[in-house]
């Protein structure tokens, strides 16, 4: 099919530790297998998600990088000089994924280039990503946990659609996601008012525990509230992921879950959850389009 234009989906949450890697890293892995084109950015300074799809530390990445993709003039609605900044997985770990590498000084470049050089400095990020929907199937980002930073503004100004991940083992994680919700709708309305919700993300989630299962209730009783999931008669995000000592193993050997450890139940979670996007967002495989 023509006209043809890959979803950017964000996955953001301002508290570390939820989740957000990990989602990206195996939603990249599992819409890659299924035949889709991936292009995971690693907007977060620490790069843990180019360390889990590179093998690599980000001090490696030292010439073409996100901030490069970022902070060169250059790159701006230039494919080929993006393409520059984007690295292909061909060790047969990943299948049709492609990143473009985090780097350390990214928060402190990208956060003074683009306040002082840019006069929409929401909207950098943006110029990089439109030209690759075409190109791409799917466009997976990931971002640092702070939801103030110019970093997550940019992510939230390029994208079309936004997961927030949340671990329910934590209930500090309730009021940190319900502060990020406020913000977002109020940042976004200006910047890019065409953002689509696609839901929290509970994660290490067990329904056997109270207090797990107060938190899930409450991000319900919220979502209810925003007005996104009316008359509850449609979970935004109708799964969970569940919590296992694999999902550490998995990122210590850059592999996603389910190379690691195939009959584990996080890969059959973040099987479900590809399918259910894929379904919902109609995204395409490449040999579909
Ligand atoms: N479902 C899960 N079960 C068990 N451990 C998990 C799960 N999801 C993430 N983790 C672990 O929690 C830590 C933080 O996860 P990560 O995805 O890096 O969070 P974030 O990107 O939000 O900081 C990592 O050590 C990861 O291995
Ligand atoms: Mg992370």
């Amino acid at each position: 099919m023509t006209n043809y234009q890959a979803p950017v989906i964000t996955v953001t949450n301002n508290k570390g530790g939820c989740g957000k890697t990990t989602t990206i890293v195996n939603l990249a892995a599992e819409f890659g297998r299924i035949g889709c084109k991936v292009l995971v950015i690693d907007l977060d300074p620490q790069g843990n998600a180019s360390t889990h799809l590179g093998k690599i530390n980000t001090n490696n990445y030292t010439e073409n990088n996100i901030v490069s993709l970022l902070c060169s003039k250059e790159t701006k609605n230039n494919v080929s000089k993006i393409n520059e900044c984007i690295y292909a997985i061909t060790d047969g770990r990943f299948d049709n994924v492609f990143f473009v590498p985090a780097s350390r000084d990214l928060d402190i470049v990208a956060s003074k280039t683009i306040s002082i050089h840019s006069n929409r400095p929401m909207e950098e990020l943006k110029s990089r990503i439109e030209p690759m929907r075409d190109i791409y199937d799917v466009i997976l980002i990931d971002c640092p946990p702070s939801m103030t930073s110019i970093l997550t503004g940019n992510a939230l100004g390029c994208a079309t659609h936004f997961i927030t991940p949340i671990d329910t083992t934590s209930d500090y994680s309730r009021s940190g996601w319900i502060d990020l919700m406020n913000y977002i709708i109020d940042k976004t309305s200006d910047i890019n008012p065409g953002l689509v919700y696609l839901g929290s993300l509970l994660t290490r989630h067990s329904e056997l525990t109270n207090i797990q299962k107060a938190i899930a209730f409450s991000i319900n009783d919220f979502e209810n509230k925003l007005g996104v999931n009316p008359n509850n008669e449609e979970k935004l995000i109708p799964f969970y992921i569940h919590s296992s000592t694999k999902v550490g193993e998995a990122s210590v050997s850059s592999l996603p879950i389910k190379k690691h450890d195939r009959k584990n139940k996080i890969a059959k979670d973040y099987e479900n959850l590809a399918n259910f996007i894929k379904n919902k967002l109609l995204i395409r495989t490449t040999a579909e389009k």
